[in-house]
């Protein structure tokens, strides 16, 4: 546990690049493992979410190996082609490794043990159970569907369709990457669109993927099994979902001016964007252009006045991971957020909802928690600050709170910054060179 401080700055300047986009990064390298020749990752993330699926891949036979700083290289075992792991394979903190390797062994007729750290063991998993059993693997888990499960694939796997039942873009993915080694063609209808990096890499590396409208805006994405994958290289992004931080950063600390590069704008992941121009943020993209297939701009962002805003629960899938920064920035606006249909937030890395809530209330913001909403009333500038804050294994809550600290009267500390490197290794090194203070209690004082 590594207790951590941030205070008042003063302006936040200069220009950054975030790590690499966690999504596409585990992408990148579990559909590179199912490919045959070499697939080479520039910008991938080294937190340790994504190392745990580097470290999974290899287990399953494939090798992946980092040549330089953030350059891996990943050979495959072509489709059908893993191997059986000889040992339980340990998934840290993430849940989108876990249930997207779930999809990949439910279709390769091996036996897997996955366990994970104390935060992705309380996770529910019954939601990857459902469809994965309907390609005829089958999976034990602990009561309530929880890890550590074994997974056992199916040699014979029948390809499925399957209605999400939840818009969650890890579902989807499991199905679609277990519809990859099954004959014929695997359908998956999700009634809110989510996430598309899947189908967007699956295409990169020469599946045949279909996204089609279907009716009242349903979208039904069907893959064709069987292709042969290709190794194929992939730059990576930069996360927007990490550029949040410093972004919203900038937007509250007066007088700041920060630029963003080489950021993913895919448009199924710019819903906070799109909230905080609603609060009246100045937010620009220039420089647009392709990285393996993923719409990529630099962020030029300006700090000013914000306002409350509602935010509708149609936009929660294009910004599920970033209701904590959100909610920061909601703290510092002037009048009242309203954050609605945020019920998927109770079971992220931890009950985030609650999580917000109590950290808000603990900086003296007015808020009110209902089971599935959060509504923030701005302090329209800093906030009195002065929390101590739990952080229970969420390494986005704890980036969330340092961000509000800049904008705080008192000090703000989080109990452990450690989890941190799950998705932003160097995020405090990275906002301190932007002019935040940022450091252990000690040092920054309270
Ligand atoms: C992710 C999807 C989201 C998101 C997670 C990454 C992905 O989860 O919260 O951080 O890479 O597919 P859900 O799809 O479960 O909402």
């Amino acid at each position: 546990m590594t207790p951590m401080a941030s205070r008042p700055a003063h302006t936040l300047t200069g220009v950054a690049r975030v790590p690499g986009d966690k999504s596409i990064s585990h992408r990148a390298l579990l559909i590179g493992a199912l490919s045959t020749e070499e697939t080479v990752i520039e910008g991938l993330l080294e937190g340790e979410d994504v190392l745990r699926t580097a470290a999974a891949i290899r287990a399953l036979g494939a090798t992946a190996e980092r040549s330089t700083d953030s350059v891996w290289r990943v050979r495959g075992r072509g489709l059908g082609g893993l191997v059986e792991p000889a040992d339980i394979l340990d998934m840290g903190n993430s849940g989108t490794a876990a249930r997207l390797l779930m999809g990949i062994l439910a279709s390769h007729p091996l036996t897997a043990f996955l366990t994970g750290d104390a935060s992705l063991n309380r996770r529910p998993m019954g939601r990857v159970r459902g469809p994965l059993e309907q390609f005829g693997a089958q999976l034990i888990t602990r009561s309530a569907d929880r890890m550590p499960l074994a997974i056992i694939g199916t040699a014979d796997p029948v390809p499925v369709r399957y209605r999400l039942p939840v818009a969650s873009a890890q579902v989807k993915s499991a199905v679609l990457l277990a519809g990859l080694n099954t004959p014929g063609v695997t359908t998956v209808i999700e009634q809110q669109p989510t996430r598309d990096h899947t189908e967007r890499m699956l295409r990169h590396f020469g599946a045949d993927v279909e996204s089609v409208e279907a009716d009242e805006g349903a979208w039904e994405i069907s893959v064709a099994g069987q292709p042969e994958l290709r190794g194929r290289p992939v730059q990576v992004p930069a996360d927007i979902s990490s550029a949040a931080f410093p972004m919203v950063a900038a937007l509250i600390v007066p007088g700041s001016e920060v630029t963003l590069t080489d950021v993913g704008i895919n448009p199924l992941r710019t819903g906070l964007v799109h909230t905080l121009r609603e609060m009246g943020a100045d937010i620009e993209m220039r420089n647009e252009r392709t990285f393996a297939g993923e719409p990529v701009a630099d962020l030029f962002v300006r700090a000013g006045r914000l306002a409350g805003v509602t935010v509708p629960a149609s936009r929660a899938p294009s910004m599920i991971d970033e209701y904590p920064i959100l909610a920061i920035a909601a703290a510092v606006a002037e009048g009242k957020t309203e954050m609605r249909g945020l019920a998927e937030l109770r079971v992220k890395e931890s009950d985030r909802l609650g999580a917000m809530a109590r950290g808000l209330a603990a900086c003296g913001v007015s808020i009110e928690e209902g089971d599935d909403s959060l509504t923030v009333h701005g302090c329209a500038g800093n906030v009195p600050g002065g929390g101590n804050i739990a952080t229970d294994l969420d390494h986005r809550v704890a980036m969330a709170f340092l961000v509000l600290g800049l904008a705080s009267d008192r000090a703000v500390v989080v109990d452990d910054a450690d989890p941190i490197d799950t998705s932003f290794p160097g995020f405090i090194a990275l906002m301190n060179r932007l002019g935040a203070r940022i450091g252990p209690l000690t040092e920054v004082g309270s």
